[in-house]
């Protein structure tokens, strides 16, 4: 048998780029083999196992051939005849199907030739076989943009025909979100939305979206919310519920879509605003909604004078319940008032 270092970690590297973790193709083995050697396999339904000291993924050379829409039919064929040639085939990208046996590169596609054109070009036509790849595409072109990359036009065409021949349906709501999710946190994620776009996806995917120009440099939540900022609250709702988004993502995108952009003329409207957006109990949350307001220097002014506030003297005036809620609001609004006087006199 005959072991190679295969897919992202060779990219990452000839890009001169940290990877995290390697995979490795077993050229002329078996799993019975593999299973003698201590590799645990894992998966059902890969010939996939792991090192029994390091834990990397140890592949099986394998084909694949599709015998229906989605993955629900894949056949494989992973045999000890199978050639590390064949298996790069059946691979996305030529920049992730390429090898590495020690220093020696195999690259039998021209990924090194892609890379230096900064290129993401499908391998084969075998490339079809997986709707997944329609995402993946659009994650790396977010991720290596700032490289200088593009999607090769025959691959967009390739995709273009994957969506038209309704491969998208196939696509399970899980790994769709896994893919966004990680989209969102790569340097440019307006790029994964305009590939989805440009074949035809996003809006079978995500209905229709509002995609900021450019992701300014924030977290996967905040960014998230800043999807919707244009959008109705009922587009928010259903794209929670068709795909398992965290709570927490939801609440940022629900607050920032109904508050971004209230209008804040007195002491009283921020106050009020403060509230609503719950800052006083969710100071994180409030920091992260930040981010995304369309006053933030205001708001975090007002919430930095108003947050401490002396409740035991007002509780002492016999304040409880609605009246003591009613007197904190109303001592909150002195306090930023006191605070924009002592602004103007300076
Ligand atoms: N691969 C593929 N088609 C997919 C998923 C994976 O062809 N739908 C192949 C690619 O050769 C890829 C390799 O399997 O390089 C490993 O997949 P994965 O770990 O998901 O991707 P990486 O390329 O390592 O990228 P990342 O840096 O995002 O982990």
């Amino acid at each position: 048998m005959k072991i190679y270092l295969v897919g992202g970690a060779v990219r990452d590297n000839l890009l001169g780029l940290p990877h995290h973790e390697k995979d490795w193709v077993v050229v002329g083995s078996t799993p019975e083999e593999m299973m003698k050697l201590n590799f645990r396999p894992v998966g059902k339904d890969f010939p996939v196992f792991l090192h029994p000291e390091t834990h990397e993924e140890y592949a099986l050379a394998r084909t694949e051939r599709k015998t229906g829409k989605g993955y629900t039919q894949f056949v494989f064929h992973a045999d000890p005849t199978v050639t590390l040639e064949e298996d790069l085939k059946r691979r996305d990208l030529t920049i992730n199907a390429m090898a590495m046996d020690g220093d020696k590169i195999i690259d039998p596609y021209d990924g090194q030739d892609d890379l230096e054109h900064k290129l993401l070009r499908h391998v084969s036509e075998a490339f079809v076989e997986d709707p997944v790849r329609l995402l993946r595409v659009g994650r790396f072109l977010a991720r290596f943009y700032y490289l200088g990359f593009s999607v090769d036009p025959k691959t967009l065409l390739l995709m273009r025909e994957m969506v038209q021949a309704g491969e998208v349906d196939a696509l399970v709501p899980d790994r769709v979100w896994q893919e966004t999710d990680r989209a969102l946190g790569e340097k440019n994620p307006e790029k994964f939305f305009e590939v989805l776009e440009q074949c035809g996806a996003l809006k079978i995917l995500f209905g229709n979206l509002h995609v900021p120009r450019n992701f300014k440099d924030y977290k996967n939540p905040v960014r998230f919310a800043s999807l919707f900022l244009n959008n109705t609250l009922l587009d928010i709702e259903s794209f929670c519920k068709k795909y398992p988004v965290p709570a927490y993502y939801r609440e940022l995108a629900v607050l920032a879509n109904q508050y971004q952009k209230t209008e804040l003329k007195n002491p009283e409207d921020i106050i009020a605003l403060l509230e609503k957006l719950d800052a006083y109990r969710r100071p994180e949350r409030f920091e992260d909604l930040l981010l995304i307001m369309i006053n933030p220097e205001l708001l975090k002014s007002a919430y930095e004078s108003s947050k401490i506030i002396d409740i035991t003297k007002l509780q002492k005036l016999g304040l409880e319940g609605k009246d003591l809620g009613e007197a904190i609001h109303q001592e909150r609004i002195k306090t930023v008032q006191e605070s924009i006087n002592k602004f103007r006199e300076l």
